[in-house]
């Protein structure tokens, strides 16, 4: 048995990118890595949570001792975290897909010799962060992360309220930041007490932070 001050507390966190499938052979994802979702989850790991890790095909492997859930599609995600509710916390991690390919072969597009590309058709993919924090299930604490290029912090606080999650960790994920495919980040922790920037740390740290303060809240909880 796990001891910490997490023991006995269960947590799902996504993590990954999302690939949406073209063809067999083609999809379109994004370059998460999965990086900070796994410090996330190796974070609350450590502090004696039961960590349900539902992670799209990331580059980095998810941490031991946790307990892996691989999906590909956003759709498989958001039913994968239905799955394993109910939860005392969720952290979505995950670069989720906005668009799955609605038009997607089972067979290899091929060049029909016309020289014209094939037209794709998309539909939006669930909200998965929108929809556990509105979830009947909803875990008491509900944590989102925004990657953001531009006004971080305006965009983060809008998308807190937007999405109903109780915090959002920001991030500005420039070009010139190196944070997509990094080691580092800089983040800005966004509570309904306001934001808190903190400073420009490894991955690895900020996962540990996170999952103190995440023990911190849910003792507070408990105490109450
Ligand atoms: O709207 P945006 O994609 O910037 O929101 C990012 C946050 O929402 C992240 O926490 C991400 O994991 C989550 N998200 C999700 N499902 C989606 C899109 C985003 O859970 N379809």
């Amino acid at each position: 048995v796990a001891a910490g001050p997490l023991a006995g507390r269960h947590v799902i966190v996504t993590s990954g990118p999302t690939h949406e499938p073209i063809d067999p052979v083609r999809y379109i994802a994004n370059r998460s890595s999965g990086a900070q979702g796994t410090a996330v989850a190796a974070g609350l790991r450590d502090l004696g949570a039961r960590v349900t890790f539902v992670t799209g095909p990331a580059t980095v492997p998810p941490p031991p001792g946790v307990q892996v859930v691989r999906v590909e599609t956003a759709a498989e995600m958001r039913a994968a975290v239905e799955r394993a509710l109910p939860a005392d916390a969720a952290v979505m991690a995950a670069a989720v897909a906005d668009w799955r390919v609605t038009s997607a072969s089972d067979r290899k597009i091929k060049k029909d010799g016309s020289g014209r590309p094939p037209a794709l058709e998309m539909a939006e993919n669930p909200d998965i962060l929108a929809w556990i924090s509105r979830a009947e299930a909803r875990p008491p604490l509900v944590v989102g992360f925004a990657a953001e290029t531009d006004d971080v912090l305006a965009n983060a606080t809008t998308k807190r309220l937007r999405k109903g999650c109780d915090w959002i960790v920001a991030n500005d994920v420039s070009p010139a930041t190196g944070v997509m495919g990094g080691t580092e980040n800089s983040v800005i922790l966004v509570t309904d007490r306001g934001a808190e920037p903190w400073p420009q740390l490894p991955k690895d740290e900020v996962g540990r932070r996170l999952a103190a303060r995440i023990a911190d809240h849910l003792g507070h909880e408990a105490g109450r």
